[in-house]
């Protein structure tokens, strides 16, 4: 297993790029399924999980070329069903399921499991397509979905779900008629999905408003798209700057779409400049206590609570945490706490009493979002730490320690069976 090791206390400074965005390029390449002829993506972010949905779309038959950032897509012979040891990996392939439905008029997928942030059920996804005439069954693992012909149908999602707002919206897209999503997912993602579709010859009307119109068409044709930049990414480089009080210029990026989280990093008494597409922050001393409360956008990202959790450890008080989207999502408090952060969960929110510094412990990731909060922690606390389990990582940061490294981070990845870091000199 790969690991990280962190020689923290240095300020970082400079610039670094984000790349496209996760969220948006794993819906997008799901969504390439619909099209006839060859699709175009590019930005397309060097991660695990877009390696995994890749192999999952070659896997059901699509003909995917891999270019390093650019990707071409033909999907004009599909196989209704999805392997599980790809399905497994990664939650969102259950994204595939619309595009085989609307396409094969039948899909098998393994059904996706929990992860280390909660329970994530799909039954809003199902709910949508039993509403356009599919008919679900379950058996050995897998949801199989069955509909000669999709039909239009005005859907209500008991909670604004990305995923099924997005699954819906692929579906839909085919369908006989005309489909309202209320209560939609408004992320910039869903709206990136809803311009790729559109570029195709759909027909996706409010997409980054609660409600979502799609008429359906008879096809989508092959087209060429650029994937909108990372916001979590973007997000959480921003963090480090403030966690290690530097100064940090982030490119690449689409200040409006962290209009919630440059917010809170201006109340924590940051110095937060927006460029046209660039954010840069000075961050003096340490941050004061704010309160957070984690909603669907235009709110605050649950994709950033982690990273804002090991920020505020450092704070100059009381931070109170509550997460709203996710029943599962402090896993990295005790990993802060092993490195002296005064974090106490309760419920479902956490406190945070802020301490003057944190120290370098060996500490494990969980999660994506927990592994990006303990190696900020890690910059910024005395002393060495040895993190593990950063294959969580690399599912959603590319050239994690390289970008860190360019801002003067002392940061590298060994093995196992290293028993010194490789690439640090000192
Ligand atoms: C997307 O996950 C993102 N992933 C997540 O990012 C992000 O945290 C999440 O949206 C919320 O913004 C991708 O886009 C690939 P949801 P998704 O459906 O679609 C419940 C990261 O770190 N729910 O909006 O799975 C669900 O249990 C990842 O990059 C149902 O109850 O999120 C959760 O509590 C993590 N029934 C809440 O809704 C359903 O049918 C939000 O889930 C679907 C969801």
């Amino acid at each position: 297993m790969k690991n990280l090791v962190v020689w923290g206390g240095r300020p970082l400074e400079g610039k670094v790029q984000c790349d496209g965005a996760k969220n948006a390029a794993l819906p997008i390449l799901a969504g390439s399924l619909l099209t006839n002829g060859v699709t175009t993506v590019s930005a397309v972010p060097d991660l695990a999980d877009v390696q995994t949905m890749l192999a999952l779309l070659a896997s059901i038959g699509a003909e995917v070329q891999d270019s390093g950032g650019q990707v071409q897509i033909s999907a004009n012979r599909l196989v209704p069903t999805a392997p599980y040891d790809l399905v497994r990996k990664m939650r969102a392939s259950f994204l595939v399921m619309g595009p085989l439905l609307v396409r094969c008029g039948k899909a098998s997928i393994p059904l996706p499991g929990g992860c280390a942030i909660g329970q994530r059920p799909v039954d809003l996804h199902l709910k949508g397509f039993e509403a356009m005439g599919a008919s679900i069954s379950m058996g050995n693992g897998f949801i199989n979905a069955s509909a000669p012909r999709l039909h239009g149908a005005e859907i209500y999602l008991d909670m604004p779900s990305v995923g099924a707002t997005e699954n819906i919206i692929m579906a839909a897209c085919l369908a006989h008629g005309d489909t309202v999503i209320d209560n939609a997912a408004q992320e910039p993602e869903v709206v990136d999905l809803a311009n790729f579709l559109n570029s195709a010859g759909a027909k996706v009307k409010g997409a980054g408003t609660s409600r979502i119109r799609i008429s359906g068409v008879s096809e989508l044709s092959g087209t060429a798209y650029t994937i909108i930049p990372d916001r979590i990414e973007a997000a959480t480089y921003l963090v480090a700057g403030a966690i290690t009080s530097g100064k940090v210029l982030v490119e690449n990026v689409i200040p409006l779409h962290l209009k919630s989280v440059l917010a809170k990093l201006s109340e924590c008494g940051f110095t937060v400049i927006e460029g046209y597409k660039s954010v840069e922050i000075h961050a003096g001393s340490r941050p004061k206590p704010v309160s957070i409360k984690t909603l669907p956008y235009p709110g605050f990202p649950t994709d950033v609570q982690a990273p804002f959790a090991a920020l505020c450890s450092l704070g100059q008080g009381t931070t109170i945490i509550s997460e709203t989207i996710f029943e599962n999502r402090f896993g990295y408090s005790e990993e802060l706490r092993r490195m002296g952060a005064s974090i106490r969960i309760e419920g479902a929110n956490a406190v945070i009493e802020g301490v003057n510094s944190l120290t370098g412990a060996k500490i494990q990731a969980g999660d994506l979002r927990a592994g990006a909060a303990l190696c900020l922690a890690a910059l910024a606390a005395q002393g060495i730490s040895y993190i593990t389990g950063i294959e969580h990582l690399e599912r959603g940061y590319s050239r994690l320690t390289e970008k860190l490294r360019s801002l003067g981070a002392r940061i590298s990845s060994f093995d196992d069976n290293m028993d010194h870091a490789s690439g640090f000199r000192g």
